[in-house]
Parts: C-alpha cells; sequence; structure tokens
C-alpha cells in the first residue's frame, strides 16, 4: 500500500488545472477555468475547474469530481493508478507501506506472471514474422483471412511453432521461475519435460485494460477434430476469465468517444472490426456475460450493442445476461448477423460501410426482442402467456434506477401493446415484483434507503405525510450540517472549543439518519480525534473512495446550502468567525427543528393507537416537544433578526 505521507505529499503537489489541462482545453474565466467538457459530447463549454476548490463541475451533465476522481473516470484508472500517475508527473517517489509476506508474495508472483506472458509475447511475434515456418504458415494463414499487417502488428498477434518445446526452451534459457510455468498453461510438463502446450497455432495475447499481457487464446491452424479450436489461458493470479474483455484496451477510447459499446463472441471478430475502423468493440469469448463484465462495460458506457450469429445457440447465450444489464442500467440492443455469418466474416463480405449500415438498421431492443421470439412460442396457450407476462414483469422490475423510470415506463407501454394487456395491469405486476424484492432485501437494507424506493414507479403509493419518511428535504438538511462540520470545525468558538465538537455536543441527542452522511462523519470523526484537523481539502483525498465522493458532492459549486441561508440573511458574503458562528447557530436550529417536527409527528401517531393509560404520557410528550419546536422557531428568528 502507498503511504499516507506519500499519499499527502502528491495531494500537496496537485494542480486540479494542471492535470485536468492536459486533457481538455481550458479557459480562464474569473476565478474558474472552463472548457468543453470531456464526459458528454457539447459544443459551449460548461465543464467548470475551481482551482481554489481543486474540483470540476460539468454543468452540462453533471459529473463532478476533484483531480483523483477526474483521473479515475476519465483514463479509467484506479485510485492507486492515478495516485501513481500523479507521483510520475510530480516525480514524487512512491513509499510503500511494510506488506505482508503473504501479500508480497502474491504481488511476486503476479509480477513474475506478467513477465513471462511479456516475454512469450514478444517470442511469439518474433516466430510469426521472422521465421519461415511464421511466414509460410503463420503469416500464410492470416492473409488468406484477410488480415493485414498492421492489425496483427497493432494485437501483437503471434505464432507458436509446432516443434515440441521452442518455447520451453526460450523460458528456461531466459531464467524464468519454472514453478510458474503450469500457472501460465503455456507450457506443460510431459515426462519431466517442459512441453509447449499451443503448438503450431496462432496467439492471441489478451490485454487488460490498461494493457498488460494477463493471458493468451491460441487457434489451431491445421483443422484438427481431436483438439479444441481455440485454447485459452487457465485462470490463474492474473487471468480471471469473468472479468475479461477480450479487446477492452483497445477499444476504450473509441466506446467512449461513441458512447456504445459493440460486443461480439470471439477474437477474430474484434480483430477483424477493427481493421475495418470500428474500434468499439469487446469480445466475450462466446460464454455469457458475466456481472463483472457489464460493470467493466458500464465504466465506458450505458449502450451496449450485441452483435452475434444468428443461429439459436448465440442468441441463447446473449440473452442470459439480460436481466443484469437492466439491473447495471444498461440500454441493450442487438443485432443478428443474417446467413450463419460471424460479424468477422460478414464485415470481410460486405465490407465496413455496409457493415455499419446493417448494425445501424438491424438494431433490436433487447427486451422487446425477447418478448417478440417468446410470443411466437406461446402461440394460444393461456397458461404460456400468463407465465410470459409474469416473465416479462419481473425482468421489467430489475430496471430500478431512479433515472431509468421514464424508460420503464416506454417498456410497460410497448409490452402491454404486444402483449395485449392492460397497461395498469402490468404496471401493477411489476411494481408487486419490485416490492417483492424490497421486502426480500429489507433486512439488508437501512428505513431510509427502503423508503426512497417503496414510493416508486409509475403511480406512487399514496402520499405519505413529508414527516414520516426521511425525505429530500431531510437529508438537505443533514448534508448542510455535515457541511459546516467540515468547513468550519477547525474554527474556534467563543468558548474556544473547536467548532466541530461544540457540533458534535449539540446534535448528540438528534444523530443523523442518513447513511452515507453518517458515514462521512464518522470518517472525519476518526481523523479529527486522531488531531488531524480534517477539512474539506483533505478529506477529497481520504484513502475511502466513499468518503472522497461525498465531499465532492457536497462541495459542488451548486450545492451551496450554507450561503444560501446567508442569502435568506440578506448577508452577501461572511466575513469572520462570528457569521459563521451565527450561520452554524442557525443551521443547527433549523436541522433540530426538522428532527423535532418529525418526533411529533410520530408521536401524534403513537398517540391515536395507544391504549389510554399510556396517552397521557404521550400527551405530555406531544407538550413538551411542542414547546422545543417553539423555543426553535423563536430562536432561529432571533438569530436571524441579530
Ligand atoms: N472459443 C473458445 N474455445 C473454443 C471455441 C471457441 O474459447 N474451443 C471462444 C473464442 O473466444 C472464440 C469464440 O469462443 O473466439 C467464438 O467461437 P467461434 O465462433 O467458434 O470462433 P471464431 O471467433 O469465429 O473464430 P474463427 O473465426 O477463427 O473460427
Ligand atoms: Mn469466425
Amino acid at each position: 500500500m502507498i503511504t499516507s505521507n506519500t499519499i499527502q505529499q502528491i495531494t500537496n503537489r496537485i494542480d486540479i488545472i494542471d492535470v485536468v489541462g492536459e486533457f481538455v482545453k481550458l479557459k480562464k474565466r474569473g476565478t474558474n477555468f472552463i472548457g468543453n467538457c470531456p464526459f458528454h459530447n457539447e459544443k459551449s463549454p460548461s465543464f467548470t475547474v475551481s482551482p481554489a476548490k481543486e474540483i470540476y463541475k460539468c454543468f452540462g451533465c453533471g459529473k463532478s469530481g476533484n483531480t483523483i476522481t477526474f483521473l479515475m473516470e476519465h483514463e479509467k484508472y484506479s485510485y492507486v493508478e492515478s495516485l501513481r500517475w500523479l507521483a510520475a508527473r510530480y516525480n514524487i517517489e512512491i513509499e510503500e507501506t511494510e506488506t505482508s509476506p503473504a501479500q508480497k508474495l502474491a504481488q511476486q508472483v503476479a509480477d513474475s506472471l506478467y513477465a513471462i506472458n511479456n516475454f512469450a509475447m514478444d517470442f511469439f511475434a518474433k516466430q510469426y514474422w521472422e521465421t519461415e515456418a511464421g511466414e509460410s504458415i503463420a503469416q500464410s494463414y492470416m492473409q488468406h483471412r484477410g488480415f493485414l499487417k498492421p492489425i496483427v502488428e497493432k494485437f501483437k498477434i503471434g505464432y507458436n511453432p509446432s516443434d515440441k518445446d521452442s518455447l520451453a526452451k526460450a523460458l528456461i534459457q531466459n531464467q524464468f521461475n519454472p514453478e510458474l510455468f503450469a500457472k501460465t498453461g503455456l507450457v506443460v510438463e510431459r515426462n519431466g519435460e517442459w512441453q509447449d502446450n499451443y503448438r503450431d497455432r496462432i496467439i492471441f495475447p489478451i490485454h487488460n485494460t490498461t494493457g498488460k499481457i494477463i493471458g493468451f487464446g491460441a487457434r489451431q491452424i491445421a483443422k484438427n477434430d481431436k483438439s479444441p479450436k481455440y485454447i485459452n489461458s487457465p485462470e490463474n493470479d492474473i487471468y480471471v476469465k469473468s472479468k475479461i474483455l477480450y479487446g477492452s484496451y483497445f477499444a476504450r477510447t473509441s466506446i467512449d468517444k461513441l458512447n456504445e459499446c459493440l460486443l461480439v463472441e470471439g477474437y477474430t471478430d474484434v480483430v477483424s472490426l477493427h481493421q475495418a475502423g470500428i474500434e468499439n468493440v469487446v469480445a466475450s469469448g462466446g460464454t455469457s456475460l458475466t456481472i463483472d463484465q457489464l460493470r467493466l462495460i458500464k465504466k465506458y458506457t450505458q449502450n451496449l450493442t450485441i452483435i452475434y450469429d444468428g443461429d439459436a445457440a448465440g442468441v441463447k447465450a446473449a440473452l442470459r445476461g439480460l436481466d443484469m444489464a437492466l439491473e447495471e442500467g444498461l440500454n441493450v440492443q442487438l443485432v443478428l448477423i443474417p446467413d450463419k455469418e460471424d460479424p468477422d466474416s460478414y464485415v470481410n463480405k460486405v465490407g465496413p460501410d455496409a457493415f455499419r449500415e446493417f448494425v445501424q438498421s438491424a438494431k433490436k431492443d433487447f427486451v422487446l426482442f425477447q418478448l417478440e421470439v417468446q410470443l411466437k412460442e406461446v402461440g394460444g396457450d393461456l397458461n404460456k402467456k400468463n407465465a410470459l407476462v409474469n416473465q416479462i414483469a419481473e425482468t421489467l422490475s430489475k430496471i430500478n434506477k431512479p433515472e431509468d423510470f421514464t424508460k420503464l415506463q416506454e417498456y410497460v407501454r410497448k409490452c402491454s401493446s404486444l402483449l395485449r394487456i392492460d397497461e395498469t395491469g402490468l404496471t401493477q405486476l411489476v411494481n408487486k415484483f419490485k416490492r417483492d424484492k424490497i421486502v426480500k432485501e429489507e433486512k439488508k437494507m437501512s428505513y431510509d434507503e427502503a423508503a426512497i424506493l417503496m414510493p416508486s414507479f409509475p403511480q406512487g403509493q399514496e402520499q405519505q405525510q413529508d414527516t414520516d419518511l426521511f425525505t429530500d428535504k431531510d437529508l438537505a438538511h443533514e448534508k448542510n450540517l455535515v457541511k459546516l462540520i467540515i468547513e468550519y470545525g477547525n474554527e474556534l468558538t467563543k468558548e474556544n472549543k473547536l467548532v466541530a465538537q461544540w457540533i458534535f455536543d449539540e446534535i448528540e441527542s438528534f444523530p443523523l439518519e442518513n447513511e452515507d452522511m453518517v458515514y462521512l462523519i464518522e470518517a472525519y470523526k476518526k481523523w479529527f480525534y486522531a488531531g488531524k484537523l480534517p477539512n474539506g481539502k483533505t478529506l477529497q483525498y481520504h484513502e475511502d473512495e466513499k468518503v472522497q465522493k461525498w465531499v465532492v458532492s457536497l462541495f459542488e459549486p451548486d450545492h451551496e446550502l450554507s450561503t444560501r441561508w446567508n442569502e435568506k440573511l440578506g448577508k452577501p458574503e461572511r466575513e469572520d468567525v462570528k457569521d459563521i458562528i451565527n450561520e452554524i447557530e442557525i443551521g443547527l436550529m433549523y436541522f433540530k427543528l426538522r428532527k423535532v417536527k418529525k418526533m411529533i409527528s410520530q408521536n401524534q401517531m403513537d398517540l391515536e393507537t395507544a391504549p389510554e393509560k399510556e396517552q397521557i404520557q404521550l400527551l405530555q410528550i406531544h407538550k413538551h416537544l411542542k414547546e422545543v419546536e417553539r423555543e426553535l422557531t423563536q430562536g432561529i428568528g432571533t438569530v436571524i433578526m441579530k
């Protein structure tokens, strides 16, 4: 792990204008800088970078964050990769904390596997380009299939000769550790000696998203029914099949730019489409998509277009990932290639332009496609139709993100029309599946989240009283308080108390409810009580990404709740500590008032159902709460008048 000392050094050196400026053309505008947003297409700039706050925000698409999240988002780096990138840029030496022996060993194994793979890749390329067998067998096979030199070079495609141990010998000669040979799958031990495993095969190196070689796919050249057409690397420390999409390294920029990811089945499909100038394409390797693969795609785009052979197996494989994709909020389209072709053979047959046009015109919405296919099977059978309606409702219930509600409504409309059933009926069924799911997950979930999920699409539950639930308003109040703590926690009150401590004492009997705010404040407290004097800037670079994310979102330019309060006071800017304390006092009172109102409402509900003998006590509580409410309201009045 990188030491916190190094992280500190890096974050001290960060210049957001310098880093973002590397990828976006920025112009100064007042105290901020603006440019065209790199995360969505726009003609007039709405991407704003604030050097003072060290954050960016796009007022067009809403993306925001700090220097590190920018690198994570734009370059798809992990947190640690971003730190390393910055360290390299600012010539900061990275100090790592002592790792456990097990961690060290794991790291060493991974590094050695990368090294062996790299060596093997170069070896295979050399065999392909520089040997006689390479030329007469491998090159001629690839040429025959229409793969030209530049594309073979780009994908580092190579050749493993037919001799029994040419790679094995080279590995041993170069003193790689034989204990790891078996893990790579490149060679196997037979009768006490190492032999090549991918003999007489074309080798497709598999890059991970950052370009490292994690494994290989090896295609036979001479048709031989006794051995499989492709052999792939076995799973090992660096090759985890469920997390890999072949081609992702070469596709990432194009997917980003076009905001669409094409998914095909095979190695040759990816390479052929690239050669045809279609670069936003990755391959699943013929198996159905895993959740990790879907998430990998989602890092780049929401729009997934699956291009598979039109045969039944291909379609089935494609359909299997559907529910998961919907749950992830992806828009999935399907294109079936006709006439027993696959994308590789089809693009070679019709050419790049016709291929593109075909994809555009043949795209079908995935959900509706599935429905059409199954409707044909149902025919006039009522039982089957019933089952299908249920199945579609369940599928649709997976569309669960608030921002996807319009999409869901649209689906309900189209599906009910295709099924010839009542739209409201389908809606109710979808809601039932949603509720069932919530009930199932309720134990795992906090009340807040359940409350937000429940009155969902499209006809809400009956209107709940505002104060019964934890609403957006409550959240806004909690956020504001947390923001005040982070912003002014290290100031001193008149009594020489740190502001954060003062607030903690004040809200002791009014705990925060929102899970994220509680999480953030706990992280704050850890640093605060360790004497670290946390603030908005340092917390932005907290190790914990969740903390980072929330700090950044609290300080987004459009989320200036605390200054909005000031506007109410008619004061343009706060001037000194006295104003700050004043602002916090008001903030605290609003916060408490809100909580008290909720308590009153809860108490009233209890009163309605309570047995007589408890009613007197509840009435007393009611009186007391009303008293507190009045005091707070008055208090707010007087503080505001001050
Ligand atoms: N596959 C595999 N093992 C096999 C067969 C296939 O891993 N024995 C995977 C490969 O990733 C392959 C994909 O499934 O690329 C699709 O298989 P297929 O359509 O048979 O091969 P193509 O990709 O079309 O390869 P080619 O064009 O070279 O025949
Ligand atoms: Mn093929």
